[in-house]
């Protein structure tokens, strides 16, 4: 694998009562960054969490937080997120397709790592251009909006299809990994894998998270 491969526990599968140690037990097993799902309630139809809980996230987490932005008018609230602690700030393509050139400047002022997020319907070929200007490319593998959905082995062509422009920046998949659809995924070339109720629900989550990366790590293509 050309890039650093990484793992990334989704929060929204975690116990939001106990999260400093849900955090704490993330890290403990093996994780290399938090995701941490922010829904605003009109792009996606759930709601989450905002700015001031990624700040106390960010103030008990020891690695870095990788934040996706479920939200409409993402260029409003970039600042926002990364004042917050963000260091990879990830926002969806079709939530500013009308100005997307001004959003990502806008998210490129505020110093993360960032990131630009597809649903499973739309296509990356827009991104083409601005590859060179995006460190991660986030590609849903369910549609976004809620945890616990099965993976759609579909989207691993847009994979393919970065990666044979060149991209070498981060590939991102979200959305129904566990340790075989990652395998399919790192294969296609993906290097950086969130997942949810496959980690955090899963009876050992030391254990599960080895499993995932040792799946990841076994991939031809990568
Ligand atoms: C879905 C979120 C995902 C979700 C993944 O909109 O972006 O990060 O938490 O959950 P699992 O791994 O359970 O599919
Ligand atoms: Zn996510």
């Amino acid at each position: 694998m050309s890039r650093p491969l990484r793992i990334a526990p989704s929060l929204l599968a975690s116990d939001f009562a106990r999260l400093g140690e849900e955090l704490a037990r993330a890290e403990a097993a093996g994780a290399d960054w938090h995701h941490v799902d922010v829904m605003d309630g009109h792009f996606v139809p759930n709601l989450t969490i905002g700015p001031p809980v990624v700040k106390s996230i960010k103030e008990a987490a020891r690695i870095p937080l990788d934040v996706h932005l479920m939200i409409e008018d993402p260029a409003k609230w970039a600042q926002q997120y990364a004042d917050a602690g963000a260091d990879v700030l990830s926002f969806h393509y079709e939530a500013a397709e009308a100005d997307f050139e001004e959003t990502l400047v806008t998210f490129k002022q505020t110093g993360c790592q960032i990131g630009v997020a597809v649903n499973p319907p739309c296509g990356v070929e827009p991104l083409r251009p601005y590859l060179d200007q995006i460190d991660l490319v986030l590609v849903m593998s369910v549609h976004a909006g809620f945890g616990g959905q099965s993976f759609m082995p579909e989207v691993l062509d847009k994979v393919r299809l970065i990666r044979s422009w060149g991209y070498d920046g981060d590939i991102e998949m979200d959305g129904g990994i566990t340790a075989e659809t990652a395998l399919a995924c790192a294969d296609a070339g993906t290097n950086a894998f969130v997942a949810g109720t496959f980690l955090f629900r899963a009876p050992d989550m030391t254990t599960a998270t080895a499993d995932l990366r040792s799946a990841i790590e076994g991939a031809t293509i990568a």
